[in-house]
């Protein structure tokens, strides 16, 4: 391998944060949380309170939840006890150590098999290899999210996104906290008369819309909308749902002149080319009054997220630079960036460029230089 290969600019990035040799102790007992999971161990464990040992555990998942609790001391740890009681979390954890755990340990194989080809294709990843070793031929024709749907994954996987690991601020409440004045926004284009449509593309079950309902006043099922492509989304209570693949090429956006069109945790699942893709099919659809929001973490802040974004997608956590690019790539500007502290998602706003303006000002950048 070439020192500057693809792939040790792409190492380098996962690994900016200090790797601790005990980190690879708990790779083996990952590959178990799921079965614990299946065997309800976390909620028993809490249920018992006490020690329990395997033929415990057993006996009372073969008998009906409400029979289960025992009095004794308790002995479930903390983690055990925040996994019971937060159903988001059990279903990331499933997550990560089922789809994620499965394209890690591919990883290597597909870069050997490659001769360390590097980036991968959209749907020649490690977890399309690790299917094509496992001869599921029809699973290696489809992308990751595909996979998931095909396998009955994205119900838990929808459980995942709606609360992830724990409490975080509500949708106005983030915008807030990076410094973005939703409501001022959303009252200028009413005093202009313009729409305050928002549509919020891969939305889930349009948890963020409602929070944005419940806290701007006068916004109606249809100013809301929730694009989504899988199955098991039929419908969503107090909002408009629109189904929409954006990964086919012959699908341009179906709502125009939108006021807002929100990618929260989106273009991280998608290879450079498929993000840049998707933003100018949004810059189509757009109007000059039109705002894209993304919500996104960083890279550097966020290493671990970005190593699961390559395995699973060949996505990627992005940097303030790489923002600048694609809204470059789409025809847009960047209008607004603004990151918590912490290693939370962060929102990058982005709008057409006024041309006129545009040409005005290299015309006067030009008239100076003379
Ligand atoms: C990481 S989740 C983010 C969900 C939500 N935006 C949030 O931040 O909680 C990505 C979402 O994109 C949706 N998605 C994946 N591929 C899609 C596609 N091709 N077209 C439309 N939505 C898609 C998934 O169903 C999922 O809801």
């Amino acid at each position: 391998m070439q020192h500057n290969h693809p792939v040790s600019y792409a190492v380098t990035s996962v690994f900016n944060y200090p790797f601790h040799t005990e980190d690879i102790h708990r790779i083996a007992p990952l590959g178990f949380v799921p079965v614990a999971i299946h065997f309800r161990l976390f909620d028993i464990l809490v249920e018992v309170g006490g020690p329990a040992s395997g033929q415990d555990v057993l006996d009372i998942y073969q008998k009906s939840p409400s029979d289960s609790t025992t009095n004794g001391p308790r002995s479930a740890n903390q983690t055990t006890r925040y996994l019971a009681s937060t159903p988001s979390a059990i279903h990331g954890v499933l997550h990560f150590t089922t789809e994620i755990l499965l394209s890690s340990a591919f990883l290597m194989r597909k870069l050997e098999a490659t001769g360390f080809d590097y980036p991968f294709t959209e749907l020649d990843i490690p977890m399309q290899y690790a299917h094509h070793l496992m001869e599921n031929e029809k699973l290696t024709k489809l992308y990751t999210y595909a996979i998931m749907a095909a396998e009955n994954r994205m119900a838990s996987f929808n459980t995942f996104m709606e609360g992830r690991f724990g409490k975080e601020p509500t949708a106005p409440e983030h915008l807030k906290a990076v410094g973005y004045d939703l409501e001022s926004v959303v009252a200028e284009a009413r005093a202009m008369g313009l729409p305050v449509t928002m549509v919020d593309i891969g939305g889930g079950r349009g948890q963020l819309m409602r929070e944005i309902k419940e806290s701007i006043p006068g916004l109606e099922s249809q100013d809301l909308i929730v694009e989504e492509f899988i199955q098991d989304i039929t419908s969503i209570s107090g909002l408009t749902l629109v189904e929409w693949d954006y990964t086919k090429e012959d699908n341009p956006q179906p709502i125009q002149g939108a006021l807002f069109y929100r990618l929260a945790s989106v273009l991280h699942n998608l290879p450079d080319l498929a993000a840049a893709r998707l933003l100018q099919k949004m810059s189509d659809a757009m109007e000059p009054h039109s705002r894209i929001m993304i919500h996104e973490r960083r890279k550097h802040a966020m290493a671990d997220a970005h190593a699961a974004m390559i395995v699973l997608y060949e996505g990627r956590e992005g940097s303030i630079d790489e923002w600048h690019l694609l809204a470059k790539l789409a025809r847009l500007k960047l209008t607004f960036l603004g990151y918590p502290s912490g290693p939370e998602r962060g929102a990058v706003e982005m709008r057409k460029i006024d041309w006129l303006e545009h040409i005005l000002t290299q015309c006067a950048r030009i008239m100076r230089q003379y």
